[in-house]
């Protein structure tokens, strides 16, 4: 939810730190701040807002230091106001945090029962308080374990510690924390994108681990606080590059870095000569009860495109569940299914909890995650990542499109493995994903017919999503989309549960977009189309050049490429997001920072 970076550098790290949490807005980017030792101590600045808002105060009162910390907010406890942003202080300590405190009421009530004074309205001023009454009688890594073992929750902190001006402590329990090893000089970040600029030797920390730095080096510490060894990884340059190239926004060149991610990631999982699906893990598709997918927002739709693909070719059940949902109700599992979590961040809090939860229950595990060093690539059985490159804008797209990537070939390599097709129809199949890539270069060529059409949809108040198939959860897909960075409200149905109530909603000013690319179920889509056209409803046809026959002449038609309906979640998918993006572009948006989102949704 929120980004932290801390450096124990040799020269000024005021512009490296903001560059860092340029790097980690994606995170929270409603405040934010940085500290460091000056020569008057620890000294901090802060400012409401976005970054531009804190480089405006610094540009007026710079921060002479080489070592400091710094935090961009998602608030959770507390308003984003100056007053509420980290970094956050008491006696000797200041730190940042990402993450929630949850006994941070009980611990502030004592805290103030003793006489300490509070600031802010936050959860994590306690930690701070805590920290600073223990340092009196304790070395600050013992200072530092006494209040961990207090706090609960789930977290990650950077500590400074006035008086101790070479160090940094952090630790993490639930939201990620990395070491970056630099020449001379040491990082705590909340991942290797933060880091990117100065280094790309990186530890990732374990659940529950704590660690000191200092100019030269990490002592890491399990819970238990017993020295522990992380290794130090190099991580790929894709993993830490962050451009935009020539694009207007960070969304705009991921939905068209799409074929090339998908290209990656479907080479991935198919063996090109052989023409035949491999599938890393050796999980055992024939021997599986179920499968139960689990995730949140556009992951969760990716999920259910997954649960559409691999159940009518494999004939495997799959049951996909909303992560929050999820293990609060007790489903009915059994150990013979296989759990798989979809995450873009592989850090979201409640598909770890839905994936803890089925691990505790016997089930084998699997992640379709982008971030292979996240918590949950090290906590399955089997990592299935997809390979789109790290994404910045806030409203995913491209790891969208490659996540239903792995489980089209999911879908094909089980369907093998099932005997429900042969060899012949599996590099069929295999063939026909292999040609995904370039029908979605050619379906986001429709991008300056959807960019002519952007101003009247940008009127809208309400717009609904008309989608069959495979095509109803892109309808959803495409409404969250709309939603997050236009502000419009958007709603995603199943074309022929809208006579069941939905279509009540139609009059002249509410807008359907259908999704009804030649299958075999276009034709009773266009039907539901037709009865949105009876009730006066404006409709914005998207489909191929067999479907736009089936447009009469007042409906908007985006006519993209003919291709296997196998392949037309991913081939569409670019249309929809272009469509969103040139509203949310008309309206003036901010589209990489959507308000009241964040990118990593690390709190329950
Ligand atoms: C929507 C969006 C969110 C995420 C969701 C899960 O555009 O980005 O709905 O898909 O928060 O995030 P991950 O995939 O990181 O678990």
């Amino acid at each position: 939810m929120c980004g932290i970076i801390g450096i124990v550098g040799t020269s000024s790290v005021q512009d490296r730190l903001i560059e860092s949490l340029k790097r980690l807005e994606y995170r929270g980017y409603d405040s934010a701040g940085i500290a460091g030792f000056t020569g008057n101590g620890v000294e901090r600045r802060r400012a409401a807002g976005k970054l531009k808002n804190l480089e405006a105060v610094l540009a007026g009162d710079p921060l002479e230091a080489t070592v400091g910390i710094g935090h961009t907010r998602w608030a959770t406890h507390g308003p984003p106001t100056e007053g509420n942003a980290h970094p956050h202080r008491a006696g000797r300590v200041t730190l940042v945090h990402n993450g929630i405190i949850e006994n941070f009421g009980e611990l502030k009530a004592e805290l103030q029962a003793a006489g300490h004074i509070f600031e802010t309205d936050t959860d994590t001023e306690v930690v701070a308080h805590l920290l600073d009454v223990e340092l009196t009688n304790k070395s600050p890594a013992e200072a530092f374990k006494a209040t961990l073992d207090r706090v609960r929750g789930a977290f990650a902190l950077v500590v400074m510690i006035a008086g101790e001006p070479d160090l940094l402590m952090g630790t993490r329990r639930g939201p990620p924390l990395i070491v970056g090893y630099g020449q001379g000089e040491m990082f705590l970040g909340s991942d290797a994108l933060a880091v990117g600029p100065f280094t790309n030797r990186i530890a990732y920390l374990e659940d529950g681990d704590f660690v000191i730095i200092d100019h030269k080096s990490a002592r890491v510490f399990n819970e238990a606080g017993k020295p522990v060894t992380r290794a130090v990884q190099t991580v790929a340059q894709s993993a830490t590059l962050m451009e935009k190239g020539n694009y207007r926004h960070f969304m705009e060149k991921e939905i068209h870095d799409q074929p090339e991610g998908c290209q990656r990631t479907i080479a991935a999982y198919v063996d090109t000569l052989t023409g035949r699906t491999a599938i890393p893990g050796g999980i055992e598709f024939a021997k599986l009860d179920r499968i139960q997918i689990v995730g949140c927002g556009t992951a969760y739709y990716a999920g259910l495109l997954g649960k559409y693909l691999i159940e009518r070719l494999a004939g495997l059940p799959v049951d996909v569940e909303v992560a929050s949902e999820f293990r609060y109700r007790e489903p009915a599992l059994n150990a013979g299914s296989l759990v798989i979590a979809m995450s873009q961040s592989g850090e979201t809090a409640d598909t770890l909890a839905a994936l803890r939860y089925c691990q505790a229950k016997g089930m084998r595990s699997a992640a379709v995650v982008n971030a292979v060093g996240s918590t949950m690539a090290r906590e399955v059985d089997v990592v299935w990542p997809i390979h789109c490159g790290v994404e910045i804008g806030v409203a995913s797209t491209k790891a969208f499109t490659a996540q239903v990537s792995v489980l089209t070939a999911l879908a094909v390599a089980a369907a093998r493995a099932r005997g429900r097709i042969d060899a012949t129809e599996e590099q069929r199949l295999v063939q026909v994903m292999l040609e995904a890539p370039r029908l979605m270069a050619e379906a986001a060529l429709t991008e300056d017919a959807i960019r002519k059409l952007a101003p009247e949809l940008a009127r809208a108040r309400d717009v609904l999503y008309l989608g069959r198939g495979p095509m109803f959860p892109l309808a959803l897909e495409g409404a969250l989309k709309l939603k997050e960075i236009s502000y419009i409200h958007a709603e995603g149905y199943a074309a022929g549960e809208l006579k069941h109530g939905p279509i009540a909603l139609i009059d002249e000013a509410t807008p359907t977009i259908v999704i009804a690319p030649s299958d075999p179920l276009m034709e009773k889509t266009l039907a539901n189309m037709s009865e949105v056209a009876a009730r006066g409803g404006p409709i914005i046809l998207i489909t191929d050049a067999e479907g736009a026959k089936h447009a009469s002449p007042d409906m908007k038609v985006i006519v993209g490429p003919a291709c296997d309906p196998f392949i037309a979640p991913l081939v569409y998918s670019p249309p929809i997001q272009l469509l969103a993006y040139y509203v949310a572009v008309h309206k003036g948006a901010d589209v990489d920072q959507p308000r009241n989102l964040a990118k990593s949704v690390t709190v329950e």
